[in-house]
């Protein structure tokens, strides 16, 4: 029998939820969002959190980066994608130079949670002083290692992190170290299997990877990206779901979400 839950009976998660979730040995799902209507449709899909990336900058606003992306940006679609939702945890991005200084930080990450409606403010590359900063006023904040999208122009192009040794023992040492001041969950993004798996085992704190092979705690994806409507080229690591649901997009978002909680998404093909 169906059962149509009322919103009173719909329980917002909780970062608490989701650490269960990672005892439990339950795959969390994560999806991004910019609007309201989409926002909606992954929460009713059971989508457990729901990013608002600052990879807004390319598929929203056609950017080649998502340096552009200011934080006046960030507060206007996590506000629309906070009315859509119900149950999902909200995670908003902090965008590029929004935290310069702890002031910064702490300034912009208040407006993303008073204005914007987020749970949780995600902050690129290792600043564990910010990270402590931010968890001191009761802030919480998600890491976000591996490949950093933000330093672009210091990479030079978008490329896998970690290969080297020396490259992953530093990505495991920042994990600890956003960990211990006071991050309550990491994004991995775009590092090799076996690193994020080893990643996700020494950590407490839930582990979410995009591009990081199938034993994180949970996956996200860019939405335009696994519905393979975006401007650019797919990344490898994702997958056309929308073809593989046979050009539904609500089937799309349900067949992520089994695939992910069954471990059947991402494959060896999606990794590194
Ligand atoms: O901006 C974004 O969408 C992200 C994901 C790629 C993790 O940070």
């Amino acid at each position: 029998m169906t059962h149509y839950l009322t919103d009173a009976a719909v329980k917002p998660l909780s970062i608490l939820d989701l650490v269960a979730m990672k005892k439990a040995g339950e795959k969390i799902t994560c999806l991004t969002a910019y609007d309201a209507s989409f926002s909606s449709m992954l929460d009713k899909a059971g989508i457990d959190a729901i990013l608002v990336g600052d990879s807004l900058g390319m598929v929203v606003q056609g950017h080649d980066s998502t340096l552009p992306v200011s934080l006046t940006d960030m507060v206007y679609h996590t506000a629309c994608v906070a009315r859509g939702r119900r149950r999902s945890l909200l995670i908003a991005d902090l965008p590029f130079m929004s935290c310069a200084t702890t002031e910064h930080a702490a300034r912009n990450a208040a407006r993303l949670i008073q204005e914007g409606g987020a749970q949780v403010v995600k902050l690129e590359g290792a600043r564990p002083e910010i990270v402590e900063f931010l968890s001191n006023q009761g802030i919480a904040v998600c890491g976000h290692l591996g490949l950093l999208p933000q330093s672009i122009n210091q990479l030079g192009r978008y490329r896998v992190q970690g290969r080297e040794h020396a490259d992953a023992e530093k990505i495991i040492e920042q994990a600890r170290q956003l960990e211990q001041a006071g991050a309550v969950v990491l994004v991995l993004e775009c590092i090799p299997a076996r690193l994020a798996a080893e990643i996700t085992r020494s950590l407490h704190i839930p582990v979410i990877g995009i591009g990081a092979g199938v034993d994180c705690d949970g996956q996200v994806l860019v939405l335009y990206d696994m519905l393979d409507i975006g401007m650019g080229k797919r990344p490898v690591f994702s997958k056309n779901f929308l073809r593989a649901a046979g050009g539904s997009i609500d089937a799309a978002v349900e067949q992520y979400v089994t695939e992910v909680r069954q471990s059947l998404f991402p494959t060896e093909e999606h990794g590194f």
